[in-house]
């Protein structure tokens, strides 16, 4: 792709800006894609969105939490972008089903989003990261925190602009602290390489766990380390389900994957996958015996259902090759790990 070295500024099709400002505007203004009332499980589907396993997951998790805390009075389960508020829906009824914690239990969705109908009356809904004591999640929010894209030319790292059509042209040098995390984390070396400069990730996920007085904090996304960065980066936008051109304009999700080691830098503790972390805590992709079939038909077709949920959940090529960032505060991370961190 060719480009034009510009100023940021206005063209005719509107303000000319950093991806950062663009992606923030597009996903967050008042007529951000998030703001709208359809919700992210319209365009894409995450782990949350899968069935009930991946909350029975977060459960085990909350309940290993609550022990190494000591049963605290009041166990909070805080989600940090929460979407339409499906996992904590899941956790209200898997609660209610008798969760010994249950009666100390406090559920909070942190969201940009407001309220959706219907959630719940037991979840809380707000903007700001409540003080933790228990487990505050983040499923797939990290890449969707707003980055700044450079491209390396001739003359060294410029920060690429977009206007409201997605048309790029280059701007000037980046910052210094900016330079610095690409130095560090994602060093360009041949032109026309970009990066997404994951500071804004490292500095959201440092605020999201700093709010967590003793407990756990983790943080699950596609993402890559240092030594498998995509070489012209990751930006992408997701529309209905299927993955269209990056435009900042409103109509459709703009995700980057996360420099998760960057990340655990940020705030350190263990580096895993899902499908580690998920085997675990209990998640299994085993078909039921065949003569349950007869016995008892509805709980073969249980079983079925959660067999193929949990296979969803644990592919290694998908949801299951996702990162786990965990961080504990006041007690050890009660996971193991299957990568070096
Ligand atoms: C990709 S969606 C994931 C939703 C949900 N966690 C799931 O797994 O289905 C990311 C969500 O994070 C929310 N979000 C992004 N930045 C946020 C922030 N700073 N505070 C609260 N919510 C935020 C978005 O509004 C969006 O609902």
């Amino acid at each position: 792709m060719a480009f034009v070295t510009s100023p940021a500024g206005t063209d005719d099709d509107g303000p000319v800006r950093s991806w950062r400002e663009a992606m923030n505007d597009a996903l967050y203004g008042e007529r951000g894609f998030y703001r709208r009332p359809d919700g992210p499980a319209a365009h894409f589907r995450t782990s949350a969105h899968t069935g009930s396993l991946f909350a029975a997951a977060v459960v085990e998790l909350l309940g290993r939490v609550d022990r190494e805390l000591g049963h605290p009075a009041q166990l909070d389960l805080v989600d940090v972008g929460a979407g339409h508020g499906e996992l904590l829906s899941c956790v209200t009824e898997q609660a209610a089903d008798g969760l010994p914690f249950a009666p100390r239990l406090r559920l909070t969705g942190v969201e940009v989003a407001a309220r959706p109908a219907g959630l719940p009356a037991a979840i809380g809904w707000t903007e700001q990261v409540p003080p933790v004591t228990g487990l505050l999640l983040a499923n797939e929010w990290l890449d969707v925190v707003p980055v700044d894209v450079v491209e390396l030319t001739v003359a060294g790292p410029r920060t690429v602009l977009v206007d409201p059509t997605g048309r790029e042209s280059l701007g000037g040098v980046p910052s210094a602290p900016e330079l610095a995390w690409l130095a560090r984390w994602w060093p360009l070396t041949c032109v026309g390489n970009r990066a997404e400069i994951g500071s804004t990730r490292d500095a959201a996920w440092a605020g999201a766990v700093s709010q967590v007085r003793r407990g756990l904090a983790f943080a699950v996304d596609y993402g890559h380390s240092a030594g498998e960065r995509p070489a012209y980066g990751s930006l992408v936008g997701y529309r209905s389900g299927v993955a269209v051109p990056p435009v900042p304009d409103g109509s459709c999700d703009l995700t980057a994957h996360v420099a998760l080691d960057s990340c655990l830098a940020a705030a350190p503790g263990l580096l895993t996958t899902q499908r580690a972390a998920l085997t675990q805590l209990g998640v299994r992709a085993v078909r039921p015996p065949q003569e349950l079939a007869g016995r008892d038909p509805a709980a073969y077709l249980a079983g079925l259902r959660d067999a193929g949920e949990a296979a969803e959940l644990l592919d290694p090529a998908g949801l299951g090759g996702f990162g786990w960032l965990l961080h504990g505060v006041g007690m050890a991370v009660p996971l193991g790990s299957d990568r070096a961190t």
